[in-house]
């Protein structure tokens, strides 16, 4: 799924359950509290997320977690782009992989998973919105799982005393546009 397939064999990717919760929310206040992936200030708790995470398993979404023998060491989730019914086919993605396994291929491991399930589920594109233009990472993934960036807003967001931007990127899934798609009934 990505330009080359290397994935660390020592991570294994599932999807979440309840029990991951805890460490989901963990892991995301962390980087809400850090970092600018995020444009929200204040963590949200664990009912909040837990919330969160039955409006992705509702829609029959995947929210996938990443670990190894060491524990829960990331996330990631494709929920809708856009309400409106004409966007029914596009996703957006979301990826927090903690603190201390960053550059592991944690993230890799679970975004290839992502657009095989977003895939198979008959989806035809994924975007990513990222926190902001400094993000090398998040923008180094995606651009290596074959995201190609499509805009960027300047200074839409303001965290930590500066403005930031948000980089769109986005992936063909399965047939992308070649083909139409059959509403379902
Ligand atoms: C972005 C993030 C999910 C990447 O996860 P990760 O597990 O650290 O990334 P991986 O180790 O799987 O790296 C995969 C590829 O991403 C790119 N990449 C990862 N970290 C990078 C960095 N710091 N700088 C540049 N490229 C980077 C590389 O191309 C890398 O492939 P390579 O190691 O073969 O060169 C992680 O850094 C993170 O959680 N960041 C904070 C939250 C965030 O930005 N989330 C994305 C929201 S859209």
């Amino acid at each position: 799924m990505c330009t080359s397939v290397t994935t660390n064999p020592t991570i294994s990717v599932r999807e979440a359950n309840q029990g991951d919760l805890p460490s989901i929310t963990e892991i995301y206040a962390y980087h809400v509290l850090n970092g600018t992936a995020s444009f929200e200030i204040i963590p949200p708790g664990l009912d909040e997320m837990s919330r969160r995470w039955d409006r992705i398993c509702e829609r029959g979404l995947p929210y996938l977690v990443a670990g190894s023998r060491s524990g829960l060491l990331g996330y990631a989730y494709a929920g809708p782009y856009h309400a409106r019914p004409a966007y029914r086919w596009t996703l957006e993605n979301s990826i927090y992989v903690a603190q201390e396994a960053r550059r592991q291929g944690v993230g890799r491991a679970l975004l290839e998973q992502l657009l095989v399930r977003c895939t198979t589920l008959g989806y035809r594109q994924m975007v990513a919105v990222i926190g902001d233009s400094r993000n090398g990472a998040s923008i180094g993934l995606h651009r290596r799982c074959g995201f190609v960036e499509t805009g960027v807003l300047r200074a839409v967001g303001f965290k930590f005393g500066g403005w930031l931007d948000s980089v769109f990127m986005q992936r063909a899934l399965g047939d992308g546009d070649a083909t139409a798609v059959t509403l379902p009934p």
